[in-house]
C-alpha cells in the first residue's frame, strides 16, 4: 500500500498542494514521520495542540473515558459526568458572568450557534462582522467571513451581514437596533494576527450595549491560553454576550462551544423546543481531554509560559534579518516579512530543516507562529535559528 498515492486518490483535497507529511506519531513538540524523522511543531495543528501532543494527563482522561462510556444521547438530554463538568470548569474562566454553556463539535458549528441564540434572542435579522475576518466554512459562519474570494462561489450566502473595516472606530455607528450580534475576533487570527488598538474592543462593546445589539466574541484560535491569559478579549477587559471556543478547548479531541449568561442561554429551550440540537455535540471524550487539558495548563503554569515565551520568540523573531514586524500576543504569532513573495520558500526550508511553521488564509507575506503552550526556551532558540537560516537562503536565490 502506497499511503500517498491512496492519500491522493480517496481523500478529498483542499488545495492543489497539501502539506502531504506522513505523521506515525506525536509527542510535546514534535511529529514523528515513518523514517524517524522529527519535526518541530510550531503551528500546533492551527493552535489545537496546547498542551502538546501526547500529553499523558489528557490520554489518560480519554482512555478512563472510554472505558465508562462513549456516546450515549444527543447533547442536553442525558447528565453525563464528563461534560457538565468541563461546563462547570468553563463558567469558572470565562469572563464576567457567562456561566452557560451549549457544546457542539468544532468552531464553525459554535458560530452557527451563536447566530441563531443572537436572532432568535433579539428577533433582529442583521448580523455584522469585519473585513478580514475568519470564522469557519459552514454556510452561516462562511457568510459572515471578512475575504469575498471565498465567499464568491457559493452564494447566495446568508442575507443581511455587514461587514465594518476592523480596529476602525468610526464605522461603529452602523451598529444600530437592527443588529442581533456583532461578530468579532479580538485578535484576527487568519488575517494574519491582527491586533486592534486599546480602543477599538472596549468601544465596539459600549456600542453594542447602546444598540441592544450581542457582542459575540470569537475565540476559536485566540482561547484557552493562547495569548497568556485564558482568553484573549482579557486584555482590553471586555465581556461579551456570548463567547465562541473551540480548537483547543478539546486537548486535541474535536469540541466547540458558545457559552453566554443562563437567561440568553434560556432562549434555546423554548418557541420552539429542540430549535437548535446535535447528535454529537460535547461528546463524552473530548469533554474528558478538555478538562484534563484545562487543569493542565493551569498545574503547569501554562498561561505564564505562553506569556513568557511568547515575549521571547517576539524578541527573537523580529530581529531576523528580512523580518518586518512581528504582531501578537503569547505564542499567537505572525512574522510579517519584508518580502511577502519569500513565504513560499521560507516555509519549505523550514520544513526542510524539520521545523514547521505555517501560513494564513487571509493575509499574504507573514509566518504563522503557534508553537505548543509547553514550548521551551530551547525550542524557541532552534525554530529561530532554523528560521534565520531559511530567511538567509530564501533572501540569496
Ligand atoms: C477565529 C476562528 N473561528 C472559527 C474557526 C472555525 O473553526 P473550525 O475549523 O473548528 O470549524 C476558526 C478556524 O480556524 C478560527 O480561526
Amino acid at each position: 500500500m502506497d499511503l500517498h498515492t491512496d492519500f491522493r486518490r480517496y481523500l478529498c483535497p483542499t488545495s492543489a498542494e497539501p502539506l502531504g507529511l506522513t505523521i506515525e506519531r506525536a509527542e510535546g513538540c514534535f511529529l514523528y514521520g515513518p523514517d524517524r524523522r522529527s519535526i518541530l511543531d510550531f503551528v500546533s495543528g492551527i493552535a489545537v495542540s496546547s498542551v502538546g501532543h501526547g500529553c499523558p494527563e489528557v490520554l489518560r482522561a480519554i482512555a478512563a473515558q472510554v472505558e465508562r462510556h462513549l456516546h450515549v444521547m444527543v447533547y442536553g438530554e442525558m447528565v453525563q459526568e464528563a461534560q457538565v463538568a468541563l461546563a462547570k470548569r468553563l463558567a469558572e474562566i470565562a469572563p464576567g458572568d457567562l456561566s452557560m454553556t451549549f457544546f457542539c463539535n468544532s468552531g464553525a458549528e459554535a458560530i452557527e450557534g451563536a447566530l441563531k441564540l443572537c436572532r432568535k434572542a433579539t428577533g433582529r435579522p442583521r448580523v455584522v462582522a469585519f473585513a478580514g475576518g475568519y470564522h469557519g466554512d459552514t454556510l452561516g459562519a462562511l457568510s459572515i467571513s471578512g475575504e469575498p474570494r471565498y465567499q464568491k462561489p457559493f452564494e447566495p450566502l446568508l442575507p443581511e451581514v455587514h461587514l465594518l473595516p476592523f480596529d476602525g472606530l468610526e464605522s461603529l455607528r452602523a451598529i444600530d437596533e437592527r443588529v442581533a450580534a456583532v461578530v468579532v475576533e479580538p485578535i484576527q487570527g487568519e488575517a494574519g494576527i491582527r491586533v486592534p488598538g486599546p480602543d477599538f474592543l472596549p468601544t465596539l462593546s459600549a456600542r453594542c450595549r447602546e444598540a441592544g445589539a450581542l457582542l459575540v466574541l470569537d475565540e476559536v484560535q485566540t482561547g484557552i491560553g493562547r495569548t497568556g491569559r485564558w482568553f484573549a478579549s482579557e486584555h482590553w477587559s471586555v465581556i461579551p454576550d456570548c463567547l465562541v471556543v473551540a480548537k483547543a478547548v478539546g486537548g486535541g479531541m474535536p469540541l466547540g462551544a458558545f457559552i453566554a449568561r443562563p437567561e440568553l442561554m434560556h432562549t434555546l429551550a423554548s418557541d420552539p423546543p429542540f430549535a437548535h440540537v446535535t447528535t454529537f455535540g460535547g461528546h463524552p471524550v473530548s469533554c474528558a481531554a478538555g478538562l484534563a487539558a484545562l487543569r493542565f495548563i493551569e498545574q503547569q503554569g501554562l498561561l505564564k509560559n505562553a506569556e513568557t515565551m511568547g515575549s521571547y520568540l517576539r524578541n527573537a523573531m523580529s530581529a531576523l534579518a528580512g523580518v518586518k514586524e512581528v504582531r501578537g500576543l503569547g505564542l499567537l504569532l505572525g512574522v510579517v516579512l519584508e518580502e511577502p513573495s519569500l513565504t513560499r520558500a521560507v516555509l519549505r526550508l523550514a520544513l526542510e530543516r524539520d521545523l514547521l511553521l505555517g501560513d494564513f488564509l487571509n493575509a499574504e507575506g507573514v509566518i504563522r507562529v503557534a508553537p505548543p503552550l509547553v514550548v521551551s526556551r530551547e525550542l524557541c532558540d532552534r525554530a529561530g535559528e532554523i528560521l534565520a537560516e531559511s530567511l538567509k537562503v530564501a533572501r540569496k536565490r
